[in-house]
């Protein structure tokens, strides 16, 4: 048997991507509350108003965009006559209960969602937390016990509350830094003996990328990208040692979006891009699960021009609160070439890179590889020697309703049968400690690259479409009962 008894087999979301109800019960607004849907060719865009002319305009933003989301002298903000997929989402907010129970007819035992901050705290300055925020994610976990399903709690997935992205450019300011540590105490507190596992940001090396959608940087240049991400690596640290104060059963994950990448030659001058292209990453887990900055990031930062606002103590918190265990994303890999090459492909966090010619690859451009989750266990492994998770991988398809009114998602089937199955080896040939499986979007949301609702990830169909149009109603794909099958039988048949 490959996996251990209590594996955590699950599903993953994220609030900005599914929970809507944007404004219920006192919420205040997020970064994702301003970006709008794209298309696969088209890139999402950040509404900005002009507080003095009141004129109003959009940015193509979010992922890859403009170093400065939006003009000098205009603010991100929310402009009638748009359409914002986050607003509504898949509705969670008022589907939870509908929604946990499919999770529990699948026999999830962990469900991965993320808590909107401004749910909690509107502004993100607020002293009092708001009570109507709070006693809704008590519903959402109260109904997850129902079904012995453990939550696995993002404090930040891709939002932070939009007045400090205006006020302070967001994590660029270290400010930030106690504002999140009184978000984070205030409900680690309040859900003791609810909620065990926690991570703090999600992907959080998507800064290098999409600093709006990371950290609400709303100018994003190379000396902001570094100060946030040291200010929310701090952050880290300070909120694992007041989790494990707390309660020192309580457990701390750091989340990387991880993608190993592949050279696309021999060439020693390729070997050497993929070096430089995955220390990218792995600066953000050397940090914040290894607890010390790398010589690497110090001399990148030299050759910047780059200078930190730091402080002694910042350095002695990250060696001695790093993450309890590392969770990431992997969706497949990239390739990469110093070498003139034109067929190109894409991936997460829009970075994609060469066309692989041994893989296939979904209507947007992602690679299904076999082997990805293999490669990446073993390397994380090797490196940091903690525990793992894998808390997001999955494919998205435009689905289509057959004429029998159902979903047959083979190409789902496929893609996850390949991906667990190189998970299942890494276990079984190789031994990683592996704690947890949650494929992505297992209830369809809205895209977080593309805004869109037709790149389906779930293994359960709803009703909505791109415009926002749709019953919401839920149904089960062909995946859902494959899914099943594999929890029940704790992986050993895929
Ligand atoms: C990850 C994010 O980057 O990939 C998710 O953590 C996101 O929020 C997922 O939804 C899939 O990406 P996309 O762009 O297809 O939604």
């Amino acid at each position: 048997m490959a996996f251990k008894q209590d594996f955590l087999w699950g599903g993953a979301t994220a609030a900005n991507q599914y929970e809507g109800a944007y404004l219920t019960d006192g919420k205040g607004l997020n970064t994702s509350d301003v970006m709008t849907v794209g298309s696969a060719t088209k890139s999402r865009s950040i509404t900005w108003r002009n507080p003095t002319t009141g004129e109003t305009g959009s940015n193509p933003a979010g992922w890859g965009g403009p170093t400065r989301v939006v003009p000098e002298g205009t603010v991100p903000a929310d402009v009638a006559g748009y359409y914002y997929p986050s607003h509504e989402g898949t509705d969670f907010y008022h589907h939870y209960q509908e929604d946990i129970a499919l999770m529990g007819e699948m026999g999830f035992k962990t469900f991965r969602l993320s808590m909107n901050w401004a749910r909690i705290f509107p502004t993100g300055e607020e002293t009092q937390p708001n009570q109507a925020g709070l006693d809704f994610y008590d519903r959402v976990f109260d109904e997850c016990k129902k079904y012995n399903i453990e939550p696995l709690v993002t404090l930040s997935h891709y939002e932070t509350p939009l007045a400090l992205a205006i006020n302070y450019n967001g994590w660029a300011s270290r400010k930030l830094i106690g504002f999140f540590e009184n978000y984070a105490t205030t409900v680690i507190k309040h859900y003791q003996g609810k909620v065990k596992y926690w991570l703090t940001f999600n992907e959080i090396n998507c800064m290098e990328f999409a600093p709006f959608v990371a950290g609400g940087v709303i100018d994003g240049t190379p000396q902001n990208k570094a100060q946030a991400a040291h200010n929310q690596l701090v952050a880290s640290a300070k909120v694992v040692k007041a989790a494990h104060a707390i309660d020192p059963t309580i457990q701390i994950g750091q989340m990387l979006a991880y993608g190993p990448l592949y050279a696309y030659t021999c060439d020693p001058e390729d070997q050497i891009k993929v070096m430089e292209g995955m220390q990218q990453s792995s600066f953000y887990s050397d940090v914040q699960t290894g607890g010390h900055y790398p010589e690497y990031q110090w001399k990148r930062y030299e050759r910047q021009g780059i200078t930190l606002d730091d402080r002694p103590e910042d350095y002695d918190l990250l060696a001695q609160y790093p993450a309890d265990f590392l969770s990431f994303s992997c969706y497949g890999s990239n390739v990469v070439t110093t070498h003139e090459e034109t067929a190109k492909s894409d991936g997460n966090l829009g970075q994609g890179g060469i066309k692989n010619p041994y893989l296939e690859t979904n209507a947007w451009g992602w690679a299904t590889d076999p082997e990805v989750l293999r490669l990446a266990l073993n390397t994380l492994t090797d490196r940091y020697h903690k525990p793992l998770w894998i808390v997001e991988n999955g494919i998205g398809w435009a689905d289509e309703i057959a004429a029998d009114g159902k979903v047959h998602d083979d190409y789902r089937i496929k893609y996850l049968q390949a991906n667990i199955g190189s998970m299942k080896r890494a276990v079984d040939l190789d031994g990683v400690d592996l704690m947890g499986y949650t494929m992505w979007g297992c209830i369809d949301l809205v895209s977080a690259g593309t805004g869109e609702m037709k790149k389906r990830y779930g293994f359960v169909y709803v009703d909505r479409d791109d415009a926002g149009h749709g019953t919401l109603n839920r149904m089960p794909k062909d995946s859902f009962y494959w899914y099943k099958k594999v929890i029940a039988n704790n992986g050993a048949d895929l």
